[in-house]
């Protein structure tokens, strides 16, 4: 580790931690927030449906506060669902924000949070620190494990009909995040192994990211893998008992949500972000899908550090730095492969006359590949789609 090298980290001032945490959130909310009465809780049909929002809905009332809800946020949310919950919010003049669900949920939170009290329209925050002002407090509860959305100061959208765009501001980290493995327990092993898979995603990259690499990333990225490597069979298998597999997940989430903030994702998010924008494939597995290829290409230039994250995944792994670094594209392969989850972009329904679609959508992910460790040409993306066909 270079000591030499200067960086900065920033992460959410307050995690939470504790399975069964929401229960009680009506009374930690007002310990935090004496003065604030309207609450707006954002999340989906699918979450809604658990019935697990109802809890937390139901303390927050009895902590006097006014609850709306705004539960038509949709997967990969397009800038509609955004408009929807601010219109909502100002109607109700909401004081803070509550973003109860996975990434999508997260995302919109953060969003409605920035833009419920500013001037600036959504178009007008797109990008890096583009965003002006304050924003409403925001607490974020993950019902996935995997975007690690509570802890990063990223918000994706997606534009027009396929793009995924992102804004990234500071305003963006929540004042809070809550980790409560309870809402996490009836969560179907597909969505389990794919957002899991994403959060394993998180690390890897955060830990080769070219420019913003650093200590503290570092280390979160290598005990997230380290528990969300062991944990993730047993939360695909048995998650609907195992709720210290489920909380252990969330945390593995977190952390590695907290590196990659700060030393940012790569090319396999780059890759992955068309196939979700254009296929409606979810988001963990579209990274699932290319992965292994991008591993495998980047190992050219950061075998080296494959081979020190592949001592956490797969420990028995043996041999050179080219064949641990090898060891660790095989090992998460095969999370894909023991959870079931498809393997190939054909299984998903993706042809090959649709990769040059692909491959030129992945080249305007420009903000994610300049974090890759080695350069990615237009031909090597269409290469690398062509080897996950
Ligand atoms: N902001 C960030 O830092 C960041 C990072 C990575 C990804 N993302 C974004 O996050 C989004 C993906 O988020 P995601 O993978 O968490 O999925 P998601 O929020 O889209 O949810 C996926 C599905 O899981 C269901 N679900 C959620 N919690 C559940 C529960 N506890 N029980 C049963 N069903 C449940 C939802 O209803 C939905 O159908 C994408 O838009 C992606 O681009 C954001
Ligand atoms: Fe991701």
């Amino acid at each position: 580790m270079d000591t030499l090298t200067s960086f900065s980290f920033a992460t959410v001032p307050t995690i939470l931690s504790s399975p069964g945490a929401t229960k009680a959130l009506g009374q930690e909310l007002r310990a935090r927030f004496p003065n604030i009465r309207q609450v707006l809780i954002v999340t989906d049909q699918g979450f809604l449906r658990t019935g697990l929002a109802d809890a937390p809905t139901a303390s927050l009332r009895a902590a006097m506060f006014h609850v709306e809800q705004f539960a038509d946020v949709i997967a990969d949310p397009p800038e509609h669902v955004i408009e929807e919950a601010l219109t909502l919010a100002r109607q109700h003049e909401i004081e803070l924000v509550i973003g109860l669900g996975g990434g999508s949920s997260m995302d919109v939170a953060k969003l409605v949070a920035v833009l419920a009290a500013s001037s600036q329209s959504l178009s007008e925050i797109y990008g890096i620190g583009n965003v002006r002002g304050s924003r409403l407090p925001l607490v974020q509860i993950p019902t996935t494990a995997g975007t690690g959305s509570e802890v990063t100061n990223i918000s994706i959208v997606t534009t027009g009909s396929t793009s995924k765009t992102g804004i990234v501001a500071p305003q963006l980290y929540a004042d809070m995040a809550i980790l409560d493995a309870e809402l996490t327990i009836g969560l179907p092993a597909a969505v389990t192994a794919a957002t899991g898979i994403d959060a394993m995603v998180h690390a890897i990259e955060a830990y080769t990211s070219k420019h913003k690499k650093n200590p503290l990333s570092d280390g979160l990225a290598r005990q997230a893998l380290t528990l969300l490597s062991r944990h993730l069979i047993r939360a695909c298998e048995n998650g609907g008992q195992d709720l210290a597999a489920r909380q252990a997940m969330l945390l593995g989430a977190m952390l590695a949500g907290q590196a990659f903030a700060n030393a940012p994702v790569a090319a396999v998010h780059a890759l992955a972000y068309p196939i979700g924008g254009i296929f409606h494939v979810p988001h963990g597995l579209s990274n699932s899908l290319v992965l292994p290829h991008v591993l495998r290409f980047n190992a050219e230039a950061c075998a080296e550090q494959y081979a020190e994250l592949a001592m956490i995944v797969v420990p028995h792994a043996e041999g050179s730095v080219v064949a641990r670094a090898e060891a660790l594209a095989v090992a998460m392969q095969q999370f894909a492969t023991i959870t079931g989850l498809p393997r190939t972009l054909r299984q998903v329904g993706i042809a090959a006359s649709d990769l040059d679609l692909l491959a030129d959508d992945a080249m305007k992910q420009t903000r994610l590949l300049g974090n890759n460790p080695r350069p990615v040409t237009r031909d090597d993306a269409h290469a690398l789609y062509k080897l996950a066909l």
